[in-house]
Order: C-alpha cells, then sequence, then structure tokens
C-alpha cells in the first residue's frame, strides 16, 4: 500500500491545506446587489475618509530596560514592570498548573476528538493506493474527565513497573492522549523527552539512548519501526502505545519480547485499580527534555523545566485579547514541537477547548479526508488556530489560484475587494471602513474564511518569519489579527510577540512579558547596539522562560547559555535582530549565515535567499558564497509547475523534470528571473547569484534537507551537493 504518513509540512507539493472547492465567490447572490453594494460601500468612506486622515498609530510596546550581564541595548514590555513569572498564584509547575485549571474550569469541554466513522482506500489512475477516512463530529471530556485520566494514567505507569527516577519518552502525533501522558508523568515528577515524529531512526535511537529512557509512549503505527530497531533500544523496558480506532497496526512482534508491551488503556485501568500516591515536581526540576533537529549532526536535548513553561504560558496569556472558556483551539502541528506545546499550555491555562486534528485532516479537501465529508476545521469551527509560515503561504497559494481559476467577475471583485481592504488596514482612517469592511466580507471574504470554519478571530504564527504578503493575506481574507511570535526551544518558545493591535508586517513584537531582550554588539558583522537610528545586534534572551540547557552537553551549554551578576539566565540566539523606536523587534539576520566576500564585502545569504523566493520560478533556495571569491551562487529547487508550464509555452522538449532542470535555456530563465527579483530587492550585484544549478527533488524533512518547519538546514545540504557548489565555482 502506497500512503502518505507523513506529519505536517514534509511535502510542500502536496494540495493538505490547500482551500479547495469550498470557494466560491458569489455563489447564491445576484450580481447586481453585489455591485450596487458595493459602490455604495466604497463611495461613503472615500468620501468620508478626511475626516478621519492622520490618526497616528505610536503606541509604545517595549521600553529600555536596566539589566546585568554583557553591555548592550535591552528592552521589556511595556505592559509590565516586573517580570511575569506564573499564570496564577500557585501555578509554579506545570503540574500545578494542571491541576488548578482541571479545578477552575472542571465542567467544561477540554480536548476533543472526532469520532472514527470508517476507513477506505481508493485507487488513483496511476494505480497507487491512498487512504481516505471518515470522521464524525467532536466527542469531548471534560477538565475534569481529563484530569481523573492524567491521574490513572500516573498511577498505571507506577503499576506497570517504571522506575520513578527514569525518564519517559512520548513519540507520536499530536492528539489527547499525548497531552493526558504528558500530564501524567508530570503527577510523578517523571521527567518526558520529546521527539519529532519525523525524525530519522538515527536520531531516534541517539535520543533515547542518551537520556536513557524506560518507558516509550508511541503511536500504534510506530510499534513496528520500534520492533525494527529493538537491538539498538538499550534501556527501554516498557513500552505503552496509543490504540488506533479501525487499525490493524498494534501488531507485537517477537523481538519486542524483553519489553513489557502495554495499551494506553490498560495502563490507565491498571491506575484506576491501585491508585498511587502522587509526587509533584518543584519549579526548578526538569519537565521536558525536548529534541530538536538543529541545522547540523544528531538532535540536542534542550531541558526544560517547570517554571519555564509556566512562564511562557503566562506571558502570551497577556497577548492573545479576551482568551477565555469560550475559545475554541485547532491542534494540529506536531506536541514535539515547543510552539505547539506552548500554545496547548496557553489553551490549558485559560480554560479554552481543544480539538485535535491533523494536518492531513484538515479541510473538507486535504488528503485523507473522505470525499463530500468534513475536514477537522469545518468541523470543530476554531476560533484560534496556530500556523508556521509555510501553511499560510499555502493558504494563500491556493486562494489565490482558485481566484485565478475562476476569472471574470470574481477575480475583478477580489482583486478590488482586497485593494480597498489593504488600503483600509495600512491607512490611517481605521473610522471609515466599518460598512465597507462588511460588505466586502459578505461579497468575497465569507466564502474563504469558512474553509477553516469562518469563527477563526486569532491566529498565533511562529516557527519561522512570516512574509510581509501572507500576514496581509491572512490579515484581509482570513479578518483576524496574527500574532507572530519569535522564541526558541531553548527559550521555551518564548521571545517576543506581536500584539494583535499592531499592523505593521515584518516585525515580531516586543518582548514578552516573561523577560528581557538584549541585542548585543557583533563587531566583525557590522552590527551595534550603538547603531542609529535603530540599534542592531545579536538577539540576546533573559529571564524565566530561558531553559536550563543542554542534555549532557555542558560544552555546548556554556556557549550559548550565561548567567549574570544578578542571577539571571541569558540565552545567545545567533540570531540577528533591531528594536523599532516603539520597542518592536525585527529580525534582521543569522549570524551564521553571514560570509565575509574576497574584497570585504558581506552577504547575507539569508536575505539573498528571503528576496529571491519570490520569483515564481523558485520552490526552495540556497545561496552559498565562498570567501575566496567576490561572488556568490545558488541552488535552486524550481517550482514544477511554474517550470513546466515556461517549457510548454517555450516549446522545449524534455523526458523528464530533472532533464528539463539541466538544460541550459532553463538555467537560463530562472537565473533572468532570478536577476529581476534581486534588482526589484535591490540586492548589489554580489548579492545577485552569479551562477545557478537547478535541482529536480524537492527538499523535504525526510531527506534531512529541511527542518520540519520548512528551514534550509545549511550544513546539510551543502554536503550533500558538494560537487555542485565546487563546479559551480570552477
Ligand atoms: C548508548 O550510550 C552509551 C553511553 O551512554 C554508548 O556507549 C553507546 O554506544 C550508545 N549506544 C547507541 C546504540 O547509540
Ligand atoms: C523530581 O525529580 C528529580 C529528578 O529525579 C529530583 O532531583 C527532584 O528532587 C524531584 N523533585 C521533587 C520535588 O521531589
Amino acid at each position: 500500500m502506497e500512503n502518505s504518513e507523513e506529519i505536517l509540512f514534509n511535502s510542500p507539493a502536496q494540495d493538505d491545506l490547500v482551500v479547495g472547492d469550498q470557494f466560491s465567490i458569489l455563489k447564491g447572490y445576484g450580481t447586481y446587489g453585489i455591485v450596487g453594494a458595493v459602490i455604495v460601500a466604497v463611495l461613503i468612506p472615500v468620501l468620508l475618509s478626511p475626516i478621519f486622515m492622520g490618526k497616528k498609530r505610536g503606541k509604545q510596546r517595549g521600553v529600555p530596560a536596566e539589566v546585568g550581564g554583557e553591555a548592550g541595548y535591552a528592552m521589556r514590555n511595556a505592559r509590565v514592570t516586573e517580570l511575569i513569572e506564573v499564570p496564577q498564584k500557585g501555578a509554579t509547575t506545570m503540574a500545578a498548573l494542571f491541576e488548578l485549571s482541571c479545578k477552575k474550569y472542571s465542567q467544561n469541554q477540554f480536548l476533543g476528538t472526532r469520532k472514527f466513522i470508517g476507513r477506505e482506500f481508493v485507487t488513483a489512475s496511476d494505480g497507487r493506493k491512498f487512504e481516505k477516512l471518515h470522521l464524525g463530529d467532536y466527542e469531548w471530556q471534560t477538565y475534569r474527565e481529563v484530569f481523573d485520566r492524567a491521574c490513572n494514567f500516573a498511577s498505571g505507569l507506577i503499576n506497570l513497573g517504571h522506575n520513578v527516577d527514569s525518564r519517559a519518552a512520548i513519540f507520536s502525533d499530536t492528539r489527547a492522549e499525548w497531552f493526558i501522558a504528558f500530564q501524567g508523568c508530570f503527577r510523578q515528577n517523571v521527567t518526558v523527552v520529546t521527539i519529532y515524529s519525523s525524525l530519522g531512526e538515527d536520531a531516534l535511537i541517539h535520543s533515547l539512548n542518551e537520556t536513557q529512557v524506560s518507558t516509550l509512549i508511541c503511536d500504534a503505527k510506530q510499534l513496528k519501526k520500534l520492533a525494527a530497531i529493538s537491538s539498538s533500544l538499550n534501556t527501554i523496558q516498557n513500552v505503552i502505545y496509543f490504540e488506533d480506532e479501525g487499525s490493524s497496526d498494534t501488531s507485537i512482534s517477537g523481538s519486542m519480547s524483553n519489553w513489557k508491551v502495554a495499551s494506553f488503556s490498560e495502563v490507565e485501568k491498571l491506575g484506576q485499580k491501585g491508585t498511587v500516591h502522587p509526587r509533584l515536581p518543584s519549579k526548578n526540576d526538569i519537565a521536558v527534555v525536548m529534541y530538536t533537529s538543529g541545522s547540523t549532526g544528531l538532535p540536542k536535548g534542550v531541558m526544560i523545566t517547570h517554571g519555564n513553561i509556566v512562564a511562557t504560558t503566562a506571558a502570551v496569556m497577556t497577548v492573545v485579547p479576551s482568551l477565555g472558556s469560550t475559545d475554541v483551539y485547532l491542534a494540529y502541528l506536531p506536541l514535539a514541537h515547543v510552539f505547539e506545546l506552548a500554545a496547548e499550555s496557553v489553551m490549558l491555562a485559560a480554560g479554552c477547548s481543544i480539538g485535535y486534528g491533523s494536518a492531513l485532516t484538515f479541510t473538507d479537501t486535504s488528503n485523507k479526508i473522505k470525499k463530500g465529508t468534513k475536514g477537522d476545521a469545518t468541523m470543530l469551527k476554531p476560533t484560534i488556530m496556530t500556523a508556521v509560515p509555510a501553511i499560510l503561504d499555502r493558504v494563500r497559494d491556493g486562494v489565490l489560484k482558485k481566484v485565478e481559476e475562476k476569472g471574470g467577475l470574481a477575480k475583478n471583485l477580489f482583486n478590488l475587494g482586497f485593494r480597498r481592504r489593504l488600503a483600509a488596514v495600512e491607512g490611517s482612517w481605521f473610522g471609515a471602513w466599518g460598512l465597507e469592511r462588511m460588505v466586502w466580507d459578505a461579497v468575497v471574504f465569507t466564502k474563504i474564511r469558512s474553509v477553516l470554519g469562518g469563527r477563526i478571530r486569532f491566529m498565533l504564527c511562529g516557527g519561522a518569519p512570516l512574509s510581509a504578503e501572507s500576514q496581509r493575506f491572512i490579515n484581509i481574507c482570513m479578518g483576524a489579527p496574527i500574532g507572530q511570535g519569535y522564541g526558541l526551544t531553548e527559550t521555551f518558545a518564548g521571545a517576543t510577540f506581536s500584539e494583535w493591535d499592531d499592523t505593521t508586517v515584518g516585525r515580531v513584537g516586543p518582548p514578552l512579558p516573561c523577560g528581557y531582550i538584549k541585542l548585543v554588539s557583533w563587531k566583525e558583522g557590522g552590527y551595534l547596539a550603538s547603531d542609529k537610528p535603530m540599534p542592531r545586534g545579536e538577539i540576546v534572551v533573559g529571564g524565566f522562560s530561558v531553559t536550563a540547557g543542554y542534555f549532557k552537553n555542558q560544552e555546548k551549554t556554556d556557549e550559548v547559555y550565561k548567567v549574570d551578576e544578578k542571577g539571571m539566565r541569558w540565552f545567545y540566539t545567533g540570531d540577528i535582530g533591531m528594536f523599532h523606536p516603539d520597542g518592536c523587534l525585527e529580525i534582521i539576520d543569522r549570524k551564521k549565515d553571514i560570509v565575509k566576500l574576497q574584497h570585504g564585502e558581506y552577504i547575507s545569504l539569508g536575505k539573498v535567499e528571503a528576496s529571491l523566493q519570490s520569483s515564481n520560478y523558485v520552490d526552495n533556495i540556497m545561496a552559498y558564497a565562498d570567501p575566496s571569491h567576490n561572488y556568490c551562487i545558488a541552488l535552486v529547487v524550481p517550482a514544477r509547475q511554474a517550470l513546466e508550464k515556461w517549457a510548454q509555452e517555450a516549446d522545449i522538449k524534455y523526458n523528464d523534470f530533472s532533464e528539463l532542470c539541466g538544460k541550459a535555456e532553463t538555467v537560463t530563465e530562472v537565473q533572468q528571473s532570478l536577476s529581476k527579483v534581486a534588482k526589484a530587492a535591490k540586492l548589489d550585484k554580489f548579492e545577485t547569484p552569479a551562477k545557478i544549478q537547478l535541482l529536480a527533488d524537492p527538499w523535504t524533512p525526510e531527506s534531512g534537507l529541511v527542518t520540519a518547519a520548512m528551514k534550509i538546514k545549511r550544513e546539510q545540504i551543502k554536503s550533500k551537493f558538494k560537487n555542485e557548489l565546487q563546479k559551480l565555482y570552477a
């Protein structure tokens, strides 16, 4: 059976989240009515606009702060004078926060999972088989019920024979049981090791061995994989698996005979029968060792304390406007990623409902959704969701493609509506757009919004920088503000967060109220904290969210973590930032990605890539600069559709895509397009790749060339394409 088992982001070419047939502007509206309404709605604000002109937005969001440690330019959030440490009194650990929330919101809906109705396989025209799921409505458990299940799991874990002084690991897709097992471990002060389910075998073996995990908690579908590598998993004693309804994946093979294997519900029953007294952690205890893929070598385990988790949770809660128990959150990003884990912690603290879904069942037209049945978003109708830029870019491309296909009046209306709304969002006459906004929403945007359930009121975005175009597009089409966060696993996601009423683009907001952001001069790179008008330098994060360091790697820990004379922890991110006068941070570069060329010019590879990405021939790109030359080069994964379309129009014959990529005409065409966008982005001559090579195969997380968040991994790409790079410079 050929089937796509990828977790999120894996195949950018796939239409997982592309907006499908639901998108049909004008269905059911009379054309005359619309045109009339639009004319009225456009005219009124245009006539009124002079009255509202000149409303200034200059709110101070961050203010300079006095801090210890290395000299630099430090900021704190303008809303607080003292850093926030806990979401509520007494919630000093994740375990305490969980218990307090479950008591406070005991009767509220907490975790929801879709009812499994059926599974079928369809055969595509090329003979490949695809699994399709028929899923029903969400089935909910209250905070009280979830609390009881976590307590039972905690007792069951001990009764099964888990030694409380050893660690447990969770290796699974995002689902309700993940969260329950996680909380269960904390009731017994057991540290949880988390591993991305898309990491390779070597990384899995390395992580489990390094942390000496004795109990592994996983999806049933991982059992087969574990059996195959069981001889390398020397520390494992117990395996607990999450059952999958309607699946026959649960095969326990002979090679697992050394392990005690039990299903999640068996462990819960074990706990129900014999309650074990809880053994609660304190704030400095390590809650999680989170393995991050990192851009080089084996993954590193980041030690996250209970205090780190509650600090970020407390801070982010203040950023989402009027977050409360009526909010519904759609959870589908990997929980082994710090961004999703932080977001779900925030929902827990605020008493919200969390409905689980997946990237493959997200919308009505997602890959795994049976035709004619509902996707997660349309079923759940969430009010809040998280996204990474790669997903928002795809949503945007999907909508634009549909608009283009429609053509005619629908396209013109969309473009007009979009331009008008853009002018309103970017302009300064907020007051006048109420009526016009309503009309545009009714005519154009409501249909688009229905793809995500129609109730989204806030989006959290993180993981990588979001392009200004995508941010605007989502603002307008989804009608919701986007909070852009900046943070790393090492700061438990918490560093900065843009505020909902900040309508600017390209920035990541002021420091979160749980910490400080300091810019430290980096002289070699030419970025100084004393730069005018805006201070620049390496971003250093200080405060309660800064984690305890890397597991069993003191050397690396000492390199990037420092404790100042006042006892505050600081983490050196390696990213270069710049403070705007209102206290908001903009990420402008990465230390590692700056190369000094032969004649002394500094070239920022990240900047070059970000600029060239806007060529419609580029699916992915890595710029490369050798310090012994005075120009840069680039490896380009071309956007297949765009390139094939060009080839057809230019009447170029080829057998397969890689042959097309190798043709001189093709390279010239792409290179011309790159030069054009480079010029538009005002890149210098040395910043425009002098030579390029086209690579036919897309870069995916499995290939190890990009991270799960689709960031390129320079070192891996460099070593894989060593010969190509050499040839380009030859
Ligand atoms: C596991 O870790 C030990 C050291 O703790 C090391 O000697 C051994 O080679 C590792 N095994 C694997 C399979 O990585
Ligand atoms: C939690 O466990 C850690 C490691 O096993 C231990 O050092 C710590 O003292 C425990 N915390 C409490 C409050 O018992």
